[in-house]
């Protein structure tokens, strides 16, 4: 055996344990490769009415009708991720305020469920 092939079984080799490697950090981020996170409360009708309180008191100053500042949260298309990224972190430069210390993501999650569950108020 030439010394040429010893090497290039030895770079066969690392590459292989690399794409070992690989595949076994995708496998131990269970729930974080390319599954979506999504609201665990859609269509349950205790949830949806929570967050319809809160939508009335905290959101719908802004995102209602009458409330001209924010653009109506039934149409959205944000994903269910996106949409609780953008409640609890608010966004920058805009009136849209952060809620991550005044409700938790399971609020903001009713919320979400909420405005799915129907078209507009
Ligand atoms: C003080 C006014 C105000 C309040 C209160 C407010 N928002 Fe907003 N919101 C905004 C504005 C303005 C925007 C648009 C920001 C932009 O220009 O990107 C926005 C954007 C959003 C978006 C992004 C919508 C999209 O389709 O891109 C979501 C989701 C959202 N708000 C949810 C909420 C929820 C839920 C509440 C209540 C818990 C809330 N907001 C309360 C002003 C407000």
């Amino acid at each position: 055996m030439s010394l040429k092939m010893i090497s290039g079984r030895i770079g066969i080799l690392a590459a292989l344990a690399c794409a070992a490697v690989v595949a076994w950090l995708a496998q131990a981020r269970p729930g974080h490769s390319d599954e979506a996170v999504t609201d665990p409360f859609l269509g349950q009708a205790e949830a949806i009415d929570e967050g319809e309180m809160t939508y009335r008191s905290k959101c719908m100053g802004c995102h209602g009708k009458a409330g001209s500042r924010g653009p109506n949260l039934f149409a959205t298309k944000l994903t269910d991720e996106q949409f609780l990224e953008t409640v609890i972190n608010g966004r920058q430069n805009t009136q849209m305020p952060a809620f991550g210390l005044r409700l938790s993501p399971d609020d903001v999650w009713k919320v979400h469920a909420f405005v799915k569950s129907r078209k507009g108020l």
